[in-house]
C-alpha cells in the first residue's frame, strides 16, 4: 500500500445536497439551528485550529495532558495495530497515541474535512516513515463503513467532538460505533467536563474573537456554496451556558431585521432584530452520564482518566 491515501466515501455532490438539506431544514424552522458540521471548511478548519492555542480553550490542553500521561497505558490496555480517529482534524494530539503504540500497521484518520486530512496525512508520512496512513473523507453522523484493517482495532474520538452531538444523536452515533467494533476492538473517548460557567463562556467567547470569526464562517460557507448573501457583520456572536443541558450553546444573533437569499434553494429567510440562530451545543459531562451513555450502547466503562485538574476525561471501553 502506498503510506498515504485518500478516500473520499461520498460523492461530492452528495455533500452538496446534505448541506442543502441542513440548510433548508434549519433555517425554515423556529428556532433556527444548523448543524456544526458546516464550520469546517478551509478556513473553519485553520481557524479551530487557532481556537486551540487561545489561552481561554482549555479542553485541547487538558486533554494532550492525559495523552501524555496516560497514551503507554492505553497502548498496553489495547494492543492496537490499526488506529481509526474520527473528527481527526490536525491529528497533533494523536501523535502522542501514535508515539506509543509500537505495533501500530494502519492509521485512519476520518473527517468531513479534506483540507485537514490532506495536511495532516501528508505531515505524518513525512514525520514517520513506517506508518501507513489511510485517510476517509466522511460524515461520522451517517452510516459509516471502515476499510478492512488489522485487529485489534482502537477507535479514538478525541477533542470533546462528542459534544456537538444532541443527546439522541449520540445514542445514535454510539450504537451504530459499537456496531463497527469487534471483541478485542476499544473506543476512547475525549469529554469536555462540567465546571465554573465562566470558565466556560470564555473558552467559546476569547478575548480575541477567533471563537466568533469560526462561528460566523458558517455564514460564509453557506454564502459560497448555496450563492447566498448573509452578511457576517450583521450577526453577533453569542456563547450561553445552558445549565439544565449543561451544554455551552453557540448562536448567531441578528443586529437588525433583515432578509437573506439563498439562491440555490429559491429560498429567502427573514430575521428579526435579536433573533438568534443555534450554529452548536458543545455539550460538558460528568463520569456517571459517561458511563451509562456507554452502556445504553453495551459498551463497558474500563478506564476513567483526567488532567490534573479535573477539566477533560478520556474513557476507554474495551469490546469484550
Ligand atoms: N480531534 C481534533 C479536532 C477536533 S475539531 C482535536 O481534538 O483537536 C472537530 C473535527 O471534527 C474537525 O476536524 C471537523 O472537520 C470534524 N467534524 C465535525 N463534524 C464532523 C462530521 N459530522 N463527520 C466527520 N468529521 C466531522
Ligand atoms: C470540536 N469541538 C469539540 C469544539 C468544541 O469545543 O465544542 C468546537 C468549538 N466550538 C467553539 N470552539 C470550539
Amino acid at each position: 500500500m502506498s503510506p498515504f491515501l485518500l478516500t473520499r466515501t461520498l460523492p461530492e455532490d452528495a455533500t452538496d445536497a446534505a448541506l442543502r438539506a441542513d440548510v433548508l431544514h434549519g433555517l425554515t424552522h423556529t428556532p433556527k439551528t444548523l448543524p456544526p458540521k458546516w464550520f469546517y471548511d478551509a478556513h473553519g478548519s485553520e481557524l479551530f485550529e487557532q481556537i486551540t492555542e487561545l489561552p481561554e480553550y482549555y479542553p485541547t490542553r487538558a486533554e494532550r495532558e492525559i495523552l501524555i500521561d496516560r497514551a503507554g497505558e492505553i497502548a498496553a490496555a489495547t494492543g492496537a495495530r490499526t488506529l481509526v480517529e474520527l473528527g481527526s482534524g490536525s491529528s497533533d494530539k494523536t501523535r502522542h497515541l501514535l508515539d506509543a503504540f509500537t505495533d501500530l500497521a494502519l492509521y485512519v484518520p476520518v473527517d468531513v474535512s479534506e483540507s485537514a486530512l490532506t495536511q495532516a496525512g501528508h505531515a505524518l508520512i513525512e514525520e514517520r516513515p513506517g506508518l501507513d496512513v489511510h485517510a476517509l473523507i466522511a460524515d461520522f453522523t451517517g452510516a459509516m463503513t471502515l476499510p478492512e484493517t488489522p485487529g485489534p482495532r482502537l477507535l479514538a474520538f478525541l477533542g470533546g467532538t462528542i459534544g456537538n452531538l444532541l443527546p439522541a444523536e449520540r445514542a445514535t452515533f454510539f450504537a451504530g460505533l459499537r456496531a463497527l467494533l469487534s471483541p478485542g476492538d476499544a473506543l476512547l473517548l475525549g469529554t469536555d467536563l462540567v465546571k465554573d460557567e465562566q470558565v466556560l463562556v470564555r473558552a467559546y467567547d476569547d478575548a480575541a474573537g477567533v471563537t466568533a470569526a469560526f462561528n460566523k464562517n458558517v455564514l460564509t460557507v453557506v454564502d459560497r456554496e448555496l450563492g447566498a448573501d448573509f452578511d457576517a457583520g450583521a450577526f453577533d456572536h453569542v456563547a450561553l451556558w445552558d445549565a439544565d443541558n449543561e451544554w455551552i450553546e453557540m448562536r448567531l444573533r441578528s443586529r437588525t431585521d433583515q432578509t437573506v437569499k439563498i439562491p440555490a434553494l429559491d429560498l429567502a429567510v427573514d430575521f428579526t432584530a435579536g433573533e438568534e440562530l443555534r450554529t452548536e451545543i458543545s455539550a460538558k459531562f460528568r463520569k456517571e452520564g459517561v458511563r451509562s451513555e456507554l452502556a445504553a450502547a453495551g459498551l463497558e466503562l474500563a478506564h476513567w482518566w483526567t488532567d490534573r485538574e479535573g477539566r477533560f476525561a478520556l474513557s476507554l471501553s474495551v469490546v469484550r
